[in-house]
């Protein structure tokens, strides 16, 4: 599509935090005046390389719908859409998985960790970054907005793509990144890890659902250090710096504004205008979600609408590439 078209996913498995927002999502959103096409996918195929409870699944993805667009996920201006609706997913991910080899899979870091911990995961964990790559790929998608943490796999999926061109004749676009300004939340607990879905600690990370009073006693118990004063040093003084670059990222100001807010307070001072910032930046979005959560037959329809035009246009993807593979 002339001018571009975006793709990215998200999976459903609970309410996102700070970090998801202000690294991505965020992003999304802006992206949507950015380019004239822009797909957003509710990856719940994804989501089952790990047990997932069905009637918790089925919840998780009205919600993460919800929760799209009360941060401002427009279906006017982008498809918002179920991945497990559009059934060619899965089937471009086997094509595209008889394209690419073991130990090109086995090299990706993710799978290295997860493996680690897990000790044996399932060949559907081994083998998500093919169906990432079905996903950018079935539309043609030419920018991917990604964390630093998915580069490997978006290369993965220029792999796949230049492959099958090769071995096919060209049609898949070489998907680009594009990295969102590297802005890392880090976790309230332990500032120099970043804030995370999987931190057991639960003062650690901040969700979009969070009332003002959670995310109130969240912030002032966030660890800080001995120095009252309020400075900017992440590598000296990692818990303060996350409270600065957090109050600059929500109220939309340089760090140096928000030290300036910060001039004659102690951190214990300042850790209330953070929370109040936060609160007042998350406050819309949350009342929007609770809003729409209550109406769960207007989700389902916004989805099956938005899965409906994902299916249209992947269609003749998948029908091309049928062709061109000999069925
Ligand atoms: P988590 O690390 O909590 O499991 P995901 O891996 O699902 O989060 O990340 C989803 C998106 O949110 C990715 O684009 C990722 O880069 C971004 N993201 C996750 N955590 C943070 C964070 N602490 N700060 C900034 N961006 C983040
Ligand atoms: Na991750």
């Amino acid at each position: 599509p002339a001018g571009g078209r975006v793709f990215s996913g998200i999976q459903p498995t609970g309410v996102p935090h700070l970090g998801n927002y202000l690294g991505a999502l965020e992003t999304w959103v802006s992206l949507q005046d950015r380019y004239p096409s822009v797909l957003y996918s509710i990856v719940d195929l994804h989501s089952i390389t790990q047990p997932q409870d069905p009637a918790q699944l089925r919840l998780n993805i009205l919600d993460m719908a919800a929760c799209l667009l009360a941060c401002g996920i427009d279906p006017q201006r982008s498809i918002l859409f179920q991945q497990s609706q559009v059934s060619e997913h899965a089937e471009l991910s086997w094509i595209l998985s008889c394209l690419t080899t073991m130990p090109r899979l086995r090299h990706l870091p993710q799978w290295k960790m997860k493996s680690k911990q897990k000790g044996e995961g399932s060949v559907g964990l081994f083998t998500y970054p093919v169906l990432q790559a079905a996903d950018i790929l079935l539309y043609r998608s030419t920018h991917v907005p990604v964390g630093e943490d998915q580069v490997q796999h978006l290369e993965l999926a220029q792999d796949v793509a230049r492959i099958f061109n090769n071995r096919y004749g060209d049609l898949f676009p070489e998907p680009r990144p594009l990295l969102s300004a590297t802005r890392k939340v880090k976790s309230l607990r332990d500032p120099t890890a970043k804030m995370s879905k999987s931190d057991p600690h639960a003062m650690a990370t901040i969700h979009l659902s969070d009332s003002p009073d959670d995310i109130m006693v969240k912030i002032r118990r966030a660890v800080t250090d001995f120095t009252s004063e309020v400075t900017y040093d992440p590598a000296a003084r990692p818990g303060v710096s996350n409270l600065v670059s957090l109050h600059a990222a929500v109220a939309m100001v340089t760090v140096e504004e928000a030290l300036a807010q910060a001039r004659g307070l102690d951190t214990g001072a300042y850790k209330l205008l953070v929370a109040d910032a936060v609160v007042t930046r998350l406050r819309p979005i949350r009342e929007e979600m609770e809003r729409l959560r209550a109406d769960r037959g207007h989700l389902e329809v916004v989805l099956a609408k938005g899965s409906q035009r994902a299916r249209e246009l992947a269609a003749p993807v998948l029908m091309e590439v049928r062709r061109r593979v000999g069925f």
